[in-house]
């Protein structure tokens, strides 16, 4: 059985300090009791150590939006693995649509961290996801099975387990509604249906594909009702607790 998971990145949509460990805080006491989903958030880079703090003891665990392709070196600005693992990071966020059209982390980029990310135990969190041009073109899926086959790529099996897959068709990112949830499941079958192939059927059978984009408290639930959907991941749907919780709860 897949445990369910929800999680929330909060891009660079909580800007001060106060605010962000105000919010981790009414999470931490949202969430007090759920025992049957996993929980994350993932701050801004400078408020990891005291939220990792304000979680320490409670259900929700703390993730990074993203982190260097390298362990050290000449990469100014850059974030090491070998840090967020020692300050307590668990979970990594790899190759968001933001991240891949402004930053340019390429395919082969998301494979190097997926890879540092595990060797550090923290558990990659890889955003795949089709463009508007990519489906209207008719080659949403080849997309993202490309991307799934890299982000898997040279793991074995019990590190290919550990990964998380996020769908994040692109054009449902940041509007009104997600996607239909009929797409979202045709989808998440057609992910895990390339990780059979490549992977096995054991690691198909293991890995969490959640989704992400525009999720809301009153959208998450028709989302879950398919049960090749492992989870939800949220931007703006994460940054009042009360409505983060209902997410949560949706999943249960
Ligand atoms: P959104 O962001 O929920 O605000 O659409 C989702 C995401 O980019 O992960």
């Amino acid at each position: 059985m897949r445990k369910r998971i929800v999680g929330s990145s909060w891009k660079m949509h909580i800007n001060t300090v106060e605010a962000g460990e105000k919010l981790a805080r009414e999470i931490v006491e949202a969430v007090a009791g759920e025992s049957a989903v996993e929980i994350f958030i993932m701050p801004t880079f400078p408020l990891l150590p005291s939220i990792i703090e304000i979680c320490r003891n409670s259900k929700v665990g703390v993730g990074a939006q993203t982190m260097a392709e390298a362990e050290n070196g000449a990469y100014t600005g850059e974030v090491p693995a070998p840090i967020l693992s020692e300050i307590g990071c668990r979970y990594i966020e790899l190759g968001h649509a933001e991240r891949r059209a402004r930053y340019n982390e390429t395919d082969e980029k998301v494979r190097s961290k997926t890879h540092l990310a595990l060797r550090y135990d923290m558990t990659p969190l890889v955003c795949i996801g089709e463009t508007a041009e990519d489906k209207d073109a008719g080659r949403g899926r080849v997309k993202l099975a490309t991307q799934t086959l890299w982000a898997l790529d040279g793991l074995s099996s019990q590190q290919q387990r550990r990964v998380i897959l996020a769908y994040e068709p692109v054009w449902a990112i940041g509007q009104a509604d997600p996607a239909d949830p009929a797409y979202v499941h045709d989808t998440h079958r057609h992910i895990r249906d390339v990780v059979a192939r490549e992977a096995g059927e054991d690691v198909a059978a293991a890995i969490r594909i959640i989704y992400g984009g525009s999720v809301t408290a009153g959208t998450a639930k028709d989302l879950f009702r398919s049960d090749e959907v492992d989870g939800m991941f949220v931007g703006r749907g994460g940054l009042k607790a009360d409505l983060f919780r209902r997410i949560i709860d949706a999943a249960g």
